[in-house]
C-alpha cells in the first residue's frame, strides 16, 4: 500500500458515503493563536465541532498537513515526525457512533478498499468512569460487525478519551482500531490497546458527545460529532509489516538523496542513520512551512522560530555524515517532486522554498564551523567540571555570535555527556536584551526561553500541573505546596492514592500538550469574589487582599496568584514527572523538571 494510494482510496471511500472533500488548510492556523502550528486534522475544524454550520455540509472528509513540535528532540528514532499527513472524517450532527463504525469498519476491510483481513483487527473502547458510561453502545456496533469480544478491549479515559481540547468543550470517548503485528501476546492481559508491539493504533473515531463545563460537568451535547483521525505514515508503515515509517517508500528517496549528498550508505552505523532520519524529517517539515501559501521565514519569533531550528539542526547534523557544503536544496527537490500531486503549493512556491533553504544554510554555515571550533577548543575544560555542565555564557555566546539556537547548543552539549546551565544562559540573554532595548519580549516567543529566570517557567509549569492534576484525578485535588528551584519543581496535593502510571503519563501529557499549544499568560486584577465566580482556582485556606491577579493560560487554567508568569506556555520546554510519592496523610508528592 503506497501512500498516494491511501489517501486517494479513504477520499474516495468517504466520497462514495456521501461526504463533500473539503480542503486541507494551512499549516500555520487561521482562528487559533495560541499555537504555532496546525496539529491534527481536526484542528481547523474546531469552530464547526463546536456548532458552527459548515459551508460544504455536515459530512466532511480531507487530508491535512500537520506539524507537531514537541518531539522535534526526539526525531532520531525510528518512528518520531515532525511533519506528518492526517486523514479524517467528520460527522457534524449527522450520523454518530453506529454509522461512523461501519463507515470505519467497511474501509478497513473490504476488500475494494483496504481489505485487511478481520481477524487482524482488534479496537478499543472506553470502559466509562464516574462522568460518563462504560461504552458499551460502541462495543455491540463492533460485535454485530464480526469482531469478537476478546478483541474489544475496554480502556480507561487516559487511553480511550479526545479532548476537550481546552478546559472546557466538546469531547467524550473514543474507538480506536488496531493491526495485530502477529506477535505472541506478551502476557494472559495482553489485548488491543497493549504497548508491547503487538497491537498497533492505526484509526481514531472520537465521539464528541459531551461539553465539560467549568464547573467540571459533563453534559450531554445536542448536536453530536463525529471525529477521526488517521495518521497516514504511521499507516503505511503497519498496513507494509514495516517496524519504522524510514523504511516505507515515505522516506526511501529523501534518505537516498541524504546519500548521495553525503556518499553515506544508510544502515551502516546507528549514530549516522539517526542523523540521515533527523535531516530526512527536518527538511521535509522545513520545505512544507515554506511552501505554505502563509509561508513564514526563519527568523527568532514563533513558527520561524521552529523553522530555523528545524534548518539548523538539519545542517549540523549534515556534517556529522561529513557533508560539507550546501546540501538543503537538492533533498528538498526531491521532497517537492514527491509530495507536490497531494500538494501542489509545493511546486507553486519551489523557487521560494530552495531560495530560502539555500539562504538559511549559508548563513549557518559561516558560522557554523567557527562556533563549533570554539567548543571543540573549550571541550577538555568544559570536560574538567565534575558536574559536566556548561557555562550558560558559552551557550549565550555560541547563540550570539554563531547562531546555534539552544537547543542546538544543548544537544551538542548531550552528545558529550554534559548538560548547559539554562537559567545562566537566560540570564545572559535578558541581559544582552536589556542592552539592546529591545525589549519588545517577542525574541523566540513559542520557540524559546526569553523571559528570564527558570523559576518563572516552574511558576508557570506549576499551574498546568494543578489543573492537569484536576483533570486526571478530579476537581478535589488541591494543592497543598510547592517549591521551585532553577533546576526543579515539587508539587504538593491532597489525594489519598498513590497514581498509577497511566495517570502520571497522562497528567504529563496534558502538561506537554498546553506548552505545545504555546497558549497566551494573561494577568487581569480582580475581587477575590470576581475570581472564585469567574471558576479560577484560589488556593483554600490562602490569605488574599481584596483585590487579587488571576493568571489565565489560554483557555486552560485560571488561577490566583502573585505571578509572574511567562508570557507564552511554549517557552517552557518539555514538562517531565520524575517521581510521585506520599508526602503526608492524604498528600501526594510530584517531582518534576523542565528539559
Ligand atoms: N482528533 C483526533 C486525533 O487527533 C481524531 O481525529 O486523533
Amino acid at each position: 500500500m503506497k501512500v498516494d494510494e491511501l489517501r486517494s482510496k479513504y477520499i474516495e471511500f468517504f466520497k462514495s458515503k456521501d461526504h463533500a472533500q473539503i480542503q486541507g488548510k494551512s499549516l500555520l492556523p487561521d482562528n487559533d493563536p495560541t499555537v504555532l502550528f496546525t496539529t491534527a486534522g481536526m484542528h481547523p475544524l474546531v469552530p464547526y465541532l463546536l456548532g458552527e454550520a459548515h459551508p460544504a455540509g455536515k459530512r466532511l472528509t480531507d487530508y491535512q498537513k500537520c506539524i507537531r513540535t514537541g518531539d522535534i528532540d526526539a526525531v532520531g528514532d525510528p518512528s518520531h515526525l515532525t511533519f506528518f499527513e492526517m486523514l479524517g472524517n467528520w460527522s457534524l450532527g449527522d450520523y454518530f457512533k453506529e454509522k461512523a463504525i461501519a463507515l470505519s469498519f467497511e474501509f478497513l476491510t473490504d476488500s475494494k478498499w483496504l481489505g485487511i483481513p478481520l481477524e487482524k483487527i482488534g479496537v478499543t473502547v472506553f470502559e466509562g468512569d464516574e462522568t460518563a458510561p462504560r461504552d458499551e453502545e460502541s462495543a455491540a456496533v463492533w460485535k454485530k460487525l464480526g469482531i469478537p469480544a476478546d478483541r474489544i478491549s475496554y480502556r480507561p479515559r487516559e487511553d480511550n478519551w479526545w479532548g476537550p481540547a481546552g478546559a472546557t468543550g466538546p469531547c467524550g470517548p473514543d474507538t480506536e482500531m488496531f493491526i495485530d503485528m502477529g506477535k505472541e501476546p506478551c502476557g494472559p492481559a495482553c489485548a488491543p490497546g497493549c504497548s508491547c508491539g503487538k497491537w498497533l493504533e492505526i484509526w481514531n473515531d472520537v465521539f464528541m458527545q459531551y461539553n465539560k463545563t467549568a464547573e467540571g460537568r459533563y453534559e450531554p451535547l445536542a448536536r453530536k460529532c463525529v471525529d477521526t483521525g488517521m495518521g497516514i505514515e504511521r499507516t503505511v508503515t503497519i498496513l507494509n509489516g514495516k517496524k519504522s515509517v524510514y523504511e516505507t517508500e515515505v522516506f526511501a528517496p529523501i534518505i537516498q538523496a541524504v546519500e548521495r549528498a553525503g556518499g553515506y550508505g544508510y544502515g551502516a552505523n546507528p549514530e549516522k542513520d539517526a542523523s540521515v532520519r533527523i535531516i530526512c524529517d527536518h527538511i521535509r517539515a522545513s520545505a512544507f512551512i515554506l511552501g505554505d501559501p502563509k509561508a513564514v521565514s526563519p527568523s527568532n519569533i514563533g513558527a520561524g522560530y521552529v523553522l530555523r531550528r528545524l534548518i539548523r539542526r538539519a545542517v549540523r547534523h549534515g556534517r556529522k555524515l561529513g557533508i560539507s557544503g550546501a546540501m538543503l536544496s537538492p533533498i528538498a527537490q526531491v521532497i517537492i517532486a514527491q509530495m507536490s500531486g497531494a500538494y501542489p503549493e509545493l511546486t507553486e512556491n519551489a523557487s521560494r522554498i530552495l531560495g530560502e533553504l539555500d539562504r538559511e544554510e549559508e548563513k549557518f554555515l559561516e558560522t557554523l564551523q567557527k562556533g563549533e571550533h570554539e567548543f571543540e577548543k573549550l571541550l577538555p575544560n568544559l570536560l574538567k567540571d565534575p558536574r559536566k555542565v556548561m557555562s550558560g555564557r558559552l551557550a549565550f555566546k555560541l547563540y550570539d555570535t554563531y547562531g546555534f539556537p539552544i537547543e542546538l547548543t544543548e544537544e551538542l552539549a548531550r552528545e558529550r555527556g554534559m548538560t548547559v546551565n539554562r537559567p545562566e544562559f537566560e540570564e545572559a540573554f535578558r541581559k544582552h536584551q536589556e542592552l539592546s532595548r529591545s525589549g519588545s519580549g517577542q525574541l523566540f516567543k513559542g520557540g524559546l526561553a526569553d523571559q528570564g529566570e527558570m523559576s518563572v517557567k516552574y511558576h508557570t509549569a506549576t499551574h498546568l500541573l494543578h489543573k492537569a492534576l484536576r483533570i486526571v484525578l478530579g476537581d478535589r485535588v488541591a494543592q497543598k505546596g510547592s517549591n521551585i528551584t532553577a533546576e526543579r519543581m515539587r508539587f504538593d496535593f491532597s489525594h489519598d492514592a498513590p497514581m498509577t502510571e497511566g495517570e502520571i503519563r497522562r497528567v504529563q501529557d496534558i502538561v506537554n500538550e498546553q506548552i505545545q499549544r504555546d497558549l497566551a499568560v494573561t494577568m487581569t486584577v480582580m475581587t477575590l469574589e470576581e475570581a472564585k465566580t469567574s471558576g479560577a482556582i484560589a488556593l483554600f485556606g490562602e490569605k488574599y487582599e481584596a483585590q487579587v491577579k488571576v493568571y489565565r493560560i489560554g483557555d486552560f487554567s485560571q488561577e490566583v496568584c502573585g505571578g509572574p508568569q511567562v508570557e507564552r506556555t511554549g517557552s517552557l520546554g518539555v514538562f517531565r514527572i520524575q517521581k510521585e510519592q506520599s508526602s503526608s496523610a492524604g498528600v501526594r508528592r510530584i517531582r518534576a523538571v523542565l528539559e
